[in-house]
């Protein structure tokens, strides 16, 4: 099998942050939730949870809960007994029980149907499962992590998230920042990545200060995920030795630009009266996080329009 890396680069405040939360929560068996956008890294974040924790020696066990038709979830996660649909030749115990007192992952957990919500929420109250087709209940001793890139309170408001399963996963939480609000890290990420890439294509690949300075002025949408496939495509595009400026290829380069110069306090005003000054929704609409809408208004000094 092979060995994932997990190694946590990084020396802004934000990872420093998160390698001493992880340390902190590795080996108690609380719940653990990381929050954070896309590509931010919470999917290191939970192995390397795994691995300064105890359990390192045994299973680690990660399910995607977005998108998976619920029977087959069900069947997955709790396994099922002989009989128990048509196709189920043999018994077979779920990952919940593959994991035994090791980690289970449950990613994306903010996807997931409300129906399985309730399951889910009785599965780590009870810290048990059935499998499908069977009545006995068995014990499971694995920890749980969840990770979602929703804003799950939101989605408490919405209906969309049980209230209870959400104070169940988030006594133990923690947010991962997108990288454009620690581009410190961008220089040390690309030279851990061309580092991987050497090791893997034997070419040797340098990069420019220019280069670095292009990347940092770029706001990365779909943070390190993105980075790394910039890097790496810039490894293969690149003749000689040194990634230049323009070897650099940003994915968003243009509509990024486009759209930091239309917005003036006089749109981001006009774009919530659009929105009937619903601030989820005006940010929606011109392509920003909350945050980042709220970090406008501030800015601007918009203070009535914040309240
Ligand atoms: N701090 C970091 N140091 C090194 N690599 C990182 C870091 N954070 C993320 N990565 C890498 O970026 C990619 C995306 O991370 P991932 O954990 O899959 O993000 P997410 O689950 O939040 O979408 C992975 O290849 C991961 O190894
Ligand atoms: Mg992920």
């Amino acid at each position: 099998m092979e060995l994932l890396d997990t190694k946590i680069i990084g020396n802004s405040l934000a990872v420093r942050k998160k390698l001493e939360f992880i340390r902190k929560v590795a080996n108690s068996n609380k719940n653990v939730l990381i929050l954070g956008e896309t590509g931010t890294g919470k999917d290191l974040a939970a192995r390397k949870l795994h691995e300064e924790s105890n359990r390192r020696d045994k299973p680690f066990v990660a399910i995607n809960c977005a998108n998976i038709p619920v029977e087959l979830f069900e069947a997955e996660l709790f396994g099922y007994a002989r009989g128990a649909f048509t196709g189920a030749v043999k018994e077979k115990p779920g990952l919940l029980e593959v994991a035994q007192n090791g980690t289970i992952f449950l990613d994306e957990i903010g996807d997931l149907s409300l129906y399985l919500q309730a399951k889910i929420l009785r599965m780590i109250e009870e810290k048990k499962v059935r499998r499908v087709g069977e009545t006995i209940m068995r014990k499971i001793y694995a920890r749980f992590i969840f990770a979602t890139n929703k804003f799950l309170e939101e989605e408490v408001i919405k209906g969309k998230f049980r209230k209870d399963l959400y104070y169940r996963i988030s006594v133990v939480k923690f947010y991962i920042p997108p990288l454009k609000e620690r581009k410190e890290d961008i220089p040390l990420l690309v030279r851990h990545i061309l580092e991987r890439e050497v090791s893997q294509s034997q070419q040797k690949k340098e990069i420019s200060p220019y280069a670095i300075k292009k990347l940092m002025k770029y706001d990365f949408p779909g943070n390190i995920r993105e980075l790394e496939n910039v890097i790496e495509r810039a490894c293969i595009l690149t003749d000689g030795e040194i990634i230049r400026e323009n070897d650099i290829d940003l994915d968003f380069e243009q509509e990024a630009t486009r759209k930091t110069s239309r917005i003036s306090p006089e749109f981001l005003r006009e774009t919530l009266e659009k929105c009937r000054w619903n601030k989820t929704k005006a940010a929606m609409e011109i392509g920003k996080s909350r945050r980042q809408f709220y970090r406008l208004l501030e800015k601007y000094q918009m203070d009535d329009c914040i309240k």
